[in-house]
């Protein structure tokens, strides 16, 4: 089957919710630091950087796991996503953060003041966009909403160009999916040039720098954390 990218999200809502429950805990191969083994200890390290409490999920995807999440550790998360689906059946498994979850296109101004934010996760979702929406727009907007020393973990599939591949992690309906391939260097100098300083790597304990591993598909990602100034 092939589907454009948002048309997917659609049509796989429930089982995308399933999945990211499944692979909270695993999936990551081939990682660049025995400390990232998967979502939880990216999820982690962003509350540790992170100078408050509020935080954007941008891109929370189906069923919103991690604002959830996050709400349930005491942080106070708002969470955004292109497709109604997803963030209605957030609202529905987790009524209790339904008023923080909002449909909204990171191709576009998002709908928060500036420096509302004391860090924004941004994983696995900037595939979907061009190139250069994600410069002129995207990550524009999501430096803009941080805090002065807040905190954005970007996650998102490396390499150049735009490739099609056949995603068998739906069993029998294998799905042709199409994404954005980045180079994870140009992305850090548009955010250096928005203001912003790598994490660095700190040892053996403690995640930073440019980091990079497999997913299930497999295709390469790397992550990393930057600081507004
Ligand atoms: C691979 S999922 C990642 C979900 C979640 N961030 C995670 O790591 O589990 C990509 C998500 O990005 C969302 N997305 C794609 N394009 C978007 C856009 N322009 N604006 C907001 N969300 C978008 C999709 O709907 C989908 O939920």
């Amino acid at each position: 089957m092939k589907f454009e990218s948002l048309d997917f999200y659609r049509e796989y809502t429930l089982r995308n919710s399933e999945l990211s429950y499944e692979f909270s805990h695993s999936v990551y191969t081939d990682c660049s630091h025995p400390g990232l083994r998967y979502d939880m200890d990216l999820l982690r390290r962003v509350t540790e950087l992170a100078p408050g409490t509020r935080g954007l999920d941008a891109g929370c995807g189906a069923g919103a796991r991690d604002v959830h999440l996050l709400h349930t550790w005491g942080f106070d998360v708002s969470g955004i996503d292109a497709v109604d689906e997803n963030i209605i059946l957030g609202q529905k498994l987790h009524p209790e953060i339904a008023d923080k979850l909002e449909v909204a296109d990171l191709g576009k101004p998002l709908p928060f003041d500036d420096a509302t934010f004391d860090f924004v996760m941004c994983n696995a979702v900037i595939q979907h966009l061009p190139t250069e929406t994600t410069e002129r727009i995207t990550l524009p907007e999501l430096t803009r909403v941080l805090t002065p020393d807040g905190v954005l973990q970007l996650m998102f599939k490396i390499g150049s160009g735009v490739v099609t591949i056949l995603d068998r992690t739906y069993g029998f309906d294998s799905v042709e999916r199409t994404f954005q391939l980045y180079d994870e260097h140009m992305i850090l100098k548009v955010l250096e040039d928005l203001g912003c300083s790598l994490v660095p790597s700190a040892g053996r304990h403690e995640l930073g720098g440019l980091l990079y591993f497999n997913d299930a598909k497999p295709m390469r990602y790397c992550v990393f954390w930057v600081r507004t100034g």
